[in-house]
């Protein structure tokens, strides 16, 4: 697949690595500097390289929207047009300190995003995890239980896509239904942000369902 990151910081920069390593070809975009989205492409390794945000965006198979909520309309003008294209988001609608969300219970972050490009198809996904764990997952791909990683969104082809994203990374992809469902999503975050980022077991967190009493 052709991956486009929107948003190379903590998320992106690691889940573009991730997919490079995975075999993907990805394109690093949108930081403060141009030296820092070559270099991370460099150290990818694979298929990487360094672009601006419309240059992720053409011909991309998908699209990571990894930018603070208060960038989203810079990065989306910066991209262009995204008519037919896969977002996966994991951009949480936090305010300017990160303490709270601005969207929530009535709607939220991913589905304001979509009404914001609505010819894009749009999956939340990643935003339940927090950034120091990815690698970590990765490294376990090939252990017997993965951690789980909830996904929703609208449009069942948009989700195979993420679906195959969220299996290379080493997750094994929830599917937890249509695009609204990330109202509940994006809040269970700042549970996981508690639990990483103010417990006493550190931020390499992921979460695992299990389910008892399934017959068969
Ligand atoms: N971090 C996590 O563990 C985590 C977990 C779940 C969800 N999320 C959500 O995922 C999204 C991304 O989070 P993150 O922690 O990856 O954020 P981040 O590290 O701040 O990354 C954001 C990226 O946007 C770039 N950027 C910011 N302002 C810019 C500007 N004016 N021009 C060009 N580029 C600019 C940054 O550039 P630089 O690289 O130069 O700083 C960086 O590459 C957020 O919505 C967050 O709520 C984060």
């Amino acid at each position: 697949m052709r991956v486009g990151i929107l948003g190379s910081g903590l998320m992106g920069a690691k889940l573009g690595t991730i997919w490079a390593r995975a075999g993907h070809e990805v394109v690093f975009s949108y930081a403060r500097s141009e030296q820092k989205l070559e270099k991370l492409a460099r150290e990818a390794k694979g298929k990487a390289r360094a672009g601006t945000p419309a240059d992720a965006a053409r011909e991309a198979n998908a699209l990571l929207l990894a930018v603070h909520w208060s960038r989203v309309d810079d990065v989306l003008k910066q991209a262009g047009d995204l008519s037919g294209r896969v977002i996966v988001t994991c951009s949480l609608p936090m305010n300017a300190d990160d303490t709270d969300l601005v969207i929530a219970h009535t709607s939220s972050g991913a589905e304001a995003l979509a009404k914001k490009v609505p010819k894009a198809r749009v999956v939340s996904a990643f935003g339940t995890v927090p950034s120091e764990v990815l690698f970590g997952v990765f490294a376990a791909k090939r252990k017997a239980s993965r951690p789980s990683l909830v996904y929703c969104g609208d449009n069942e082809s948009a989700k195979a896509v993420a679906a195959e994203l969220i299996r290379d990374v080493g997750f094994d992809q929830v599917d937890a239904g249509p695009l609204r469902i990330a109202r509940y999503t994006e809040p269970f975050t700042l549970l996981i942000a508690r639990l990483a980022y103010e417990g006493d077991g550190g931020p390499e967190l992921a979460y695992r369902f299990e389910r008892f009493g399934r017959k068969g």
